[in-house]
């Protein structure tokens, strides 16, 4: 089995990670968690997003979060996006970089945007038109890519059904999301392939949210599949507010400790990346998830 030698992460703590804390983090918090981990040599930071703040309150400061971060040449802060209203508000706010995020599952999207699958990807296709225009590139989520919180079992060919549909559409990237973690590495595969078989497997992204303790070898299945990207939150922070008792999601520590085991280059700095993580979870009074950044910091008492 050939395995990448080169792995982007792509870090979504601030996004995905921070939406799902039902206490508010100050815009300055926020702004320094982005920049902690720019700094560690993530290429990749999902910044923020522009939904509806009724929704989503914790993403409310989105366009002072992105007016805050001074911005690293080389680094992206992707933001997500709705609809047309979120893009032209993340425009405004100086996004160089968005993602839209649709779903395997009708239940889901009803839950998480109030408009069925074909609904969400024609908002998305006029998004993607007016992002094209502007030259913004647009990245793609697939939520529920293995399994729903609301219909159960989702089969492969529906999440490959979606992502030839966000790829015609000028999607550079589709990350292919476990939202609530129940995936193992066998279906994980399955799904793959057969996604593979629609979008070229160098299009594609993993994204793992650890519920029952599969993310990591999940994303070895998708190394193994040939993925060479990888979302990851830092200390593990996440979860969706539209998936109940869905956890948060692959830690990065812990994604970049196994990538560097497996020789595999990222250009992150895992020292940097454990203190990013130790400084949104001390804000948050807690212990970070990732188990390498509690055997690191255990190492360094
Ligand atoms: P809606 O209520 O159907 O929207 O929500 P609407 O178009 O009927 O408008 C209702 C009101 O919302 C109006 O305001 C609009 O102006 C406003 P009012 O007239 O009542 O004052 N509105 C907005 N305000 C700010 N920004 C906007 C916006 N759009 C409308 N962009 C909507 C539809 C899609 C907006 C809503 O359902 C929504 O914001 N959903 C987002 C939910 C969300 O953020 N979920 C988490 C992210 S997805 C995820 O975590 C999964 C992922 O990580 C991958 C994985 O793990 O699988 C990506
Ligand atoms: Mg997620």
């Amino acid at each position: 089995m050939i395995i990448p030698e080169r792995v982007k992460m792509v870090e979504v703590g601030p996004r995905d990670g921070l939406q799902n804390e039902s206490v508010y983090v100050p815009t300055h918090i926020k702004i320094e968690l982005i920049q902690r981990l720019a700094d560690s040599g993530l290429s990749v930071v999902e910044a923020t997003s522009f939904v509806s703040p009724k929704w989503v309150p914790q993403m409310a400061d989105h366009s002072e979060v992105m007016a805050g971060i001074k911005r690293k040449p080389g680094v992206g802060y992707p933001v997500l996006v709705p609809n047309l209203k979120g893009f032209e508000a993340a425009v405004a706010a100086g996004a160089q970089e968005i993602a839209v995020f649709s779903a395997a599952s009708e239940n889901f999207s009803k839950k998480n945007t109030n408009c069925s699958i074909a609904e969400g990807l024609e908002r998305f296709s006029a998004v993607c038109k007016a992002a094209h225009s502007r030259k913004i590139r647009v990245r793609g989520y697939i939520s529920c890519a293995l399994g729903c919180p609301y219909e159960g079992e989702v089969a492969p060919g529906k999440v490959a059904d979606v992502a030839i549909l966000l790829y015609d559409m000028g999607c550079y990237e589709i990350s292919l999301g476990d939202t609530i973690g129940v995936g193992t590495p066998g279906k994980t595969k399955a799904m793959i392939e057969a996604v593979a078989e629609r979008v070229p497997v160098d299009k594609l992204a993993g994204h793992f949210h650890d519920t029952y303790g599969q993310a990591l070898a999940n994303v070895y299945a998708a190394l193994e599949c040939g993925v060479s990207v990888i979302d990851s939150s830092v200390a593990g922070l996440g979860g969706c507010p539209y998936a109940r008792g869905a956890s948060g999601n692959v830690a990065s520590e812990d994604v970049l400790y196994m990538l560097n085991g497996l020789g595999i280059t990222t250009g992150v700095d895992l020292d940097k990346l454990v203190n990013a993580g130790q400084f949104i979870s001390d804000y948050l009074g807690r212990q970070p998830v990732s188990k390498v950044s509690r055997a690191i910091a255990a190492k360094r008492a």
